[in-house]
């Protein structure tokens, strides 16, 4: 699959399916987050599988651990590809959204990238998280390879915060599309640097180019 994660965080379905249609060659995945879902809803989600396309869920559900595995139920209902949870709901939680049988694959957020923290927090809730049955974790770039040493590297790591230029934005951890693969991220999701380009296809082609080794 490709490493490219495309962000839909846009508020129109047709601004989101001429994203996925056009974007197509470069990623395998859409990440649908709170923005679009409460907008345009699960049919959404139904249309771009039936692209073709995996749908990664990112509501970072962090609530009890029996409304968390309900919730888990109703996105394998829905046929996503993964979904997040928040670390911070703790052993409990993860467990809970982890037991779901036939699930989509766990991926828990560790620290927000548009925080400053320190690496071990995140290696914390990295092992957390593994230890009780979360496929992976969101993290940022700049602790890839910390997280892969601790947990192994059949745990994946899928990092936000990935900027090809310098941008003056909310996102505190960043780093390029080719030092987030080079450190062995497993996907990489970005966000704006595609959506809000001028020319959407050609940032995608880009960062395809360098995620490829071409640039
Ligand atoms: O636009 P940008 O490339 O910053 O988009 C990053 C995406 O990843 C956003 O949809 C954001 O909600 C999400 N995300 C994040 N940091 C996390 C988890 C998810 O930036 N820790």
């Amino acid at each position: 699959m490709k490493k490219l994660i495309v962000a839909l965080d846009v508020k129109t379905e047709n601004e989101a399916l001429a994203l996925v249609k056009n974007l197509s060659p470069f990623a395998d995945i859409f990440k649908v987050g709170p923005i679009l879902f409460l907008a345009s809803g699960p049919e959404l989600v139904k249309r771009i599988s039936g692209m073709g396309k995996n749908v990664f869920l990112d509501m970072k559900f962090h609530d009890i651990p029996a409304t968390v595995q309900r919730s888990v139920e109703s996105a394998r209902e829905l046929g996503v590809y993964s979904l997040t949870i928040h670390s911070c709901g703790g052993e409990e939680m993860i467990k809970a959204a982890a037991s779901v049988s036939g699930r989509p694959k766990l991926w828990a957020v560790t620290v927000l990238t548009s925080q400053i923290t320190s690496p071990d927090v995140v290696i914390e809730r990295a092992r957390l998280a593994m230890n009780n049955g979360a496929d992976g974790v969101i993290a940022s770039p700049l602790e890839i390879e910390a997280v892969k040493k601790a947990c192994g590297n059949n745990f994946y790591v899928i990092t936000p915060g990935i900027r090809p230029a310098k941008t003056d934005d909310d996102q505190k951890r960043v780093a390029t599309p080719a030092a987030a693969i080079k450190a062995g991220a497993d996907f990489i999701v970005v966000g704006r640097p595609i959506i809000a380009a001028t020319d959407p296809v050609a940032a995608a082609r880009r960062i395809d180019e360098e995620i490829n080794g071409k640039k």
